[in-house]
């Protein structure tokens, strides 16, 4: 039999478990509610929502809580995250969460999507180019 290109994995459930996550979102003062869901590497799903607060300042992104959850409980090793908007085109990550990702999660796979069907996947090597992390230490 001849070699066949891997298929890229079923990402349905992770997405669902994004979207459900975004639904207890904290997002008073932007309404603007976030969903994340990190797949760890033994297949375990972390999720994480935005958390906003009086001082704005202090406002959490969904990717940064499911990370550090993550970290928390002891998973060390990531193959991939979803994000859940409720935009008509899947919005990016912003900045902050992209070097958080990229130091503790390498070059996973980030699928973001929308409340309805449309996703895009990306690698985080392509939505943080030239990153800084500890090898530059
Ligand atoms: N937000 C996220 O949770 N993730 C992103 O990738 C982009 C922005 C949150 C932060 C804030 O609570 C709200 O969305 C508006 O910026």
């Amino acid at each position: 039999m001849s070699a066949s290109k891997p298929r890229t994995r079923d990402s349905s459930a992770l997405v669902a478990a994004a979207r459900q996550a975004r639904l207890h979102a904290h997002a008073d003062y932007s309404n603007f509610k976030v969903g994340a869901a990190l797949e760890t590497a033994d297949g375990t799903i972390v999720t994480g929502c935005n958390i906003e607060n009086s001082t704005y300042g202090l406002t959490i992104c969904a990717e940064r809580v499911a990370m550090f959850k993550a970290l928390s409980e002891g998973h060390l090793k990531f193959r991939r995250i979803a994000v859940a908007f409720d935009t008509n085109a899947p919005s990016p990550p912003c900045g902050a969460c992209r070097q958080i990702l990229w130091e503790f999660a390498g070059n996973i796979e980030v699928i973001l999507s929308t409340l309805r069907k449309e996703r895009s996947h990306h690698q985080l090597k392509d939505l943080l180019p030239l990153p800084f992390d500890k090898s530059h230490l």
